[in-house]
């Protein structure tokens, strides 16, 4: 697949959030960050929202959720026409049932992991993803600082992948801009995230391009 950006739309404008997601038109995704107060402290929107957005927008919408009980409330997030669905493996009671249903709607499945999870307990859960989120931030709000502790996971991760022959996508997501793209990518990150780099700058899908040629040089 390639290198794909995916920019988060936690730091666009909210108030406009088709409009800001067709100033991205050049992204491979927009990721969308569902909070809900309790997996994290901040609350964002939900399935109503989505269902508008992705009625709204040609890009397919890469769902972050944030949220206790994925298990419960995932599965509306495909059928509101995400085309991804990341749950967190810290929140979920039963990933592999939930990651299979999520597959089983159409949906790409993906697992998110804290910067204190590890990846090794998942190594055999992950023929049932198409994704896994690394985070390096601690989930919860954008404009955070990245943390470089993660870069040894996402190599973790990369090998463990690499090594099964998977086709999954490694992401990464929390403090990721021109500055430390290059770092994730060089440790076997494909798919990025980027919020405050991209709506913070003066023309956001230049800065998408930018980003995803840092990340392939
Ligand atoms: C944080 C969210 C991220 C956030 C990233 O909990 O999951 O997607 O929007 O924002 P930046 O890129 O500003 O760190
Ligand atoms: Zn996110």
């Amino acid at each position: 697949m390639g290198i794909q950006i995916a920019p988060s739309m936690l730091s666009c404008d909210f108030a406009h959030l088709a409009d800001e997601a067709r100033r991205i038109a050049n992204a491979d995704w927009l990721h969308v960050d569902v909070m809900d107060n309790h997996f994290v402290p901040n609350l964002t929107l939900g399935v109503p929202v989505v269902e508008a957005l992705a009625k709204a927008v040609d890009t397919p919408l890469d769902l972050h959720l944030m949220i206790e009980d994925p298990d419960r409330w995932a599965p509306a997030y495909v059928e509101a026409g995400a085309g991804s669905v990341t749950f967190h493996v810290e929140a979920a009671t039963a990933p592999v049932r939930l990651a299979r249903e999520l597959r089983a709607q159409g949906a790409r499945a993906g697992l998110a992991l804290r910067p204190a999870t590890p990846v090794e307990p998942y190594e055999d859960l992950l023929p049932e993803l198409d994704m896994l989120l690394v985070m390096t931030v601690e989930p919860g709000f954008g404009g955070q600082k990245f943390l470089d502790l993660c870069l040894p996971k996402i190599r973790r991760a990369r090998e463990l992948i690499d090594r099964h022959g998977l086709d999954l996508w490694l992401q990464v997501d929390g403090g990721v801009s021109l500055d430390t793209v290059e770092r994730c990518a060089e440790a076997g990150a494909d798919m990025f995230v980027a919020g405050s780099a991209v709506f913070s700058a003066d023309d956001p899908a230049d800065m998408v391009d930018r980003l995803r040629a840092t990340a392939a040089a």
